[in-house]
């Protein structure tokens, strides 16, 4: 039997910008199927909840939903510090919402590690 954590993306962190719904919610469950922790973030709050409500469970900490709007910088950096927070790593990330986030799609994290960007 596979373990809760088996999957390609196995012990990574992912985060996936515009995960209430859409594409960002496909990518989620993907993501989740393969084994990875999402961190689901979107401007809808209540819609992120339910997409990392619905992802199959991996390895704790597990998936968490978060609170942004790409367009806003201090909103990316505030979700990125919760990320960090909730998961202890730096994800790489999938962002779906165009132009997003703010930041770029390359970004220094506090603790000096770099995030890596698809989408
Ligand atoms: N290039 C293509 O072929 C192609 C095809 C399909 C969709 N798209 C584009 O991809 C994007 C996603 O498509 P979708 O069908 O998943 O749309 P969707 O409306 O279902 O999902 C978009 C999500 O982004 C969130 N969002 C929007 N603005 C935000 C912001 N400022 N901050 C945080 N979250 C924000 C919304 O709340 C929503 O949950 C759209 O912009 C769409 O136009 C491109």
């Amino acid at each position: 039997m596979l373990g809760r954590s088996a999957g390609r993306l196995a012990g990574v962190v992912a985060l996936v910008t515009g995960g209430a719904s859409g594409i960002g919610r496909a990518v989620s469950g993907r993501l989740a199927r393969e084994g990875a922790r999402v961190a689901v973030a979107d401007r809808d709050m209540s819609g992120a909840a339910a997409t990392a409500k619905g992802l199959p469970r991996n390895c704790p900490p597990d998936h968490g939903a978060f609170q942004v709007d790409v367009a806003d910088p201090k909103s990316v950096a505030g979700m990125v510090r919760g990320v960090q927070e909730h998961f202890g790593v730096p994800p790489v990330s999938w962002c779906p919402v165009p132009g997003s986030p703010a930041t770029g799609c390359s970004w220094r994290w506090e603790s000096g590690n770099s995030g890596k960007c698809w989408g």
